[in-house]
Parts: C-alpha cells; sequence; structure tokens
C-alpha cells in the first residue's frame, strides 16, 4: 500500500474503534480502549516520523501544516496520559473520552483535507509507495502508550521511541499476564 492509502486505512480503524467504544458495554470498553490507544500512538509516531519531515520539505507552505498537526497530536498524547490515570467508565474517563474522540476525528479529517492531498501533488508513485513502506515499519517499531515529550521534538522520536518502545512491550505483556 503505498502511504496515503496506509494513512487512511488506520484513520478508518480509529474511526471504527471509537464508535465501538461508545457503543459498548463499559466491561468491553477496556480492552477496546487498549487496542484504540495502541492503535492511536503507533499511527501518531509514525506520522510524526515519516510524514511531517516529507509535508515540511515536499510541499510548499508545509512547515505551517506540519506544526499545526503536531500541535493537535500533542494535545491528543496529553489526554491519553490523562486517561491511563483514570478509570475507564468513570463520569471524567466518559468526559475526557469525549474531548479525545472529538479532537482525533477533527484532526484526522484536517489531515486528510489539507495534508494528504498535498503530499500526493507532490510526491511520485515510486516515493509515495516507498515511503508506505517505510510508515509500515515505523509503526511496527513505536511505542503503544503516550510519553509526552518523547513525540513532537525533532529527533526525538528515533532516539526515545526504541526505548519506550521496549519498556511499552514489556508493559503490555505483564498487563497480559496478569489479565
Ligand atoms: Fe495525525
Ligand atoms: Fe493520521
Amino acid at each position: 500500500m503505498n502511504l496515503i492509502d496506509e494513512m487512511l486505512e488506520d484513520h478508518a480503524t480509529v474511526r471504527r474503534l471509537f464508535t465501538e467504544i461508545t457503543v459498548a458495554p463499559v466491561e468491553s470498553r477496556e480492552n477496546l480502549f487498549d487496542s484504540l490507544r495502541e492503535e492511536l500512538i503507533r499511527h501518531e509516531v509514525a506520522e510524526e516520523e515519516i510524514v511531517r519531515p516529507l509535508t515540511e520539505q515536499s510541499v510548499p507552505g508545509g512547515e505551517h501544516i506540519a506544526s499545526e498537526r503536531i500541535a493537535e497530536e500533542s494535545e491528543a498524547e496529553k489526554m491519553l496520559k490523562e486517561m491511563e490515570r483514570s478509570q475507564v467508565g468513570t463520569p471524567a474517563w466518559e468526559q475526557l473520552f469525549e474531548t479525545l474522540r472529538l479532537s482525533v476525528l477533527e484532526h484526522a479529517e484536517r489531515e486528510e483535507k489539507m495534508e494528504f492531498p498535498r503530499l500526493q501533488a507532490h510526491l511520485t508513485a515510486s516515493e509515495l509507495a516507498e515511503k508506505g513502506k517505510t510508515f509500515e515499519s515505523a509503526k511496527k517499531m513505536a511505542p503503544t502508550h503516550p510519553h509526552p515529550g518523547t513525540l513532537n521534538t525533532p529527533g526525538a522520536n528515533k532516539t526515545l521511541g526504541p526505548a519506550a518502545a521496549l519498556m511499552d512491550r514489556a508493559r503490555d505483556a505483564a498487563a497480559r499476564k496478569s489479565a
């Protein structure tokens, strides 16, 4: 899949998970939310590593588009961190979830309207295909939990990301054992 299709497929997954969580009974929400958190973090980390630099370099006015998207991602990451500290299904959690849902859906729409078409216009088909593969492997290597401060800083994902990703794997494995 090319880069744009990879990202659109992720957006579809995230939209589906948001809807599923909204209608799910409280007891199944925690697992669904774990899937959403993981998908969202992997996706945003890969975008910040692979896509934002491309937008900055290849799209006219791209620095502005990229920095606005990164600011939105940083907000979502802070919300996810806060949600990890509160109990799924409590009123405080519900309120955070609704804020996160609206903000992430709006963010995805902005990317689809303002960023992806410009990338498509300024990159060749073979560049988009190659970057699609890089995006896919960046997602595989990415952390699965929010780490405010490691995203959103140029170069930081590359240096801090792998350590955070390893810690997250250990944490996820321990959580699965105790479940
Ligand atoms: Fe994003
Ligand atoms: Fe995205």
